[in-house]
């Protein structure tokens, strides 16, 4: 089935980057003239997921008001051609997307965030993007990268990435067998493993492709690491029936999310 939906979960308070997520959403922190959720929408409407899903919470009506035409700033500038230049990447993905926003309501947990989306989805294959993971490739979108191998293999596939040993606890780590280059049948998952318990050194990053069957899983998953509901757990138990597929993705991600990530990200971009 194609993929045409995708899920931006952004209901978190983005505490790694107080102060500024006091009062702004950590998705819209701009790196160079675009907010971070720019880069995630873009990247699927480009890979054919042109039906967005963004689960929201208090404070983060700007990522709405971003989405939309703004018909009063678009008059006042209409006779500046230059300015009306600088709207055209955000009006080219107004215009080539459909967006649906709906609030998470309790915050438990990023599993939890999109098992609230699950009346969104529907009973179909979906792409979920976490926006502050941004990444840059030479050829094929990451996404589009992954709606390849799922193509291929019919089955949920999580992007993945080598990080340094010492680094586990901050992510999602798999284990499993190479089937082809770069492409591992997953045999089990672990959220954030201490370095002396993870697996690997396999990290999970912020783009997934999941088949609609995790969401009875979700509905089932009691709260793990930090005291939340984890996808990875809920996709541990599809990953033991041997239907999870985890991609070494090809390209650079940088986790805008921390301070350091969110320059490097910055300044890469800048210098393109
Ligand atoms: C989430 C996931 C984790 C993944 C990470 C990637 O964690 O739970 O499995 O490795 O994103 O950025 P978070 O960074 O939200 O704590």
């Amino acid at each position: 089935m194609k993929i045409r939906k995708s899920l931006f979960p952004a209901a978190g308070y983005g505490t790694r980057f107080l102060p500024a997520t006091k009062s702004i959403p950590k998705e819209m922190l701009p790196v160079l003239d675009k907010p971070l959720i720019h880069y995630g929408v873009a990247e699927c409407i480009e890979a054919g997921l042109d039906e967005v899903n963004i689960i929201l919470g208090r404070g983060k009506g700007a990522i709405e008001d971003y989405f939309d035409k703004n018909y009063e700033l678009e008059t006042e500038i209409a006779h500046k051609p230059k300015k009306v230049k600088l709207l055209e990447s955000v009006n080219s993905v107004i215009a080539s997307g459909t967006f649906t926003f709906r609030r998470q309501g309790a915050m438990l947990g990023l599993g939890d965030a999109i098992l609230k989306a699950q009346s969104m989805i529907g009973d179909e294959p979906f792409g979920v993007v976490l926006a502050d993971d941004i990444c840059d490739t030479e050829g094929d979108s990451v996404m589009k990268q992954m709606v390849e191998v799922y193509e291929k293999y019919q089955c949920s596939v999580v992007a993945i990435m080598e990080v340094p040993k010492d680094k586990t606890e901050s992510y999602g780590v798999i284990s499993g067998s190479e089937e082809e280059e770069g492409v591992f049948k997953v045999s089990e998952m672990v959220e954030k493993p201490k370095p002396e318990e993870a697996p690997t050194n396999l990290a999970i990053i912020g783009r997934y492709i999941l088949t609609p069957d995790v969401f009875p899983i979700l509905e089932q998953t009691e709260a793990g690491a930090g005291g939340e509901v984890q996808i990875t757990d809920a996709l541990n138990v599809l990953a033991k029936a041997g239907k999870v597929v985890a991609y070494k993705f090809k390209g650079k991600r940088f986790d805008c999310g921390s301070v350091d990530g969110y320059v490097e990200a910055i300044n890469h971009f800048y210098g393109r």
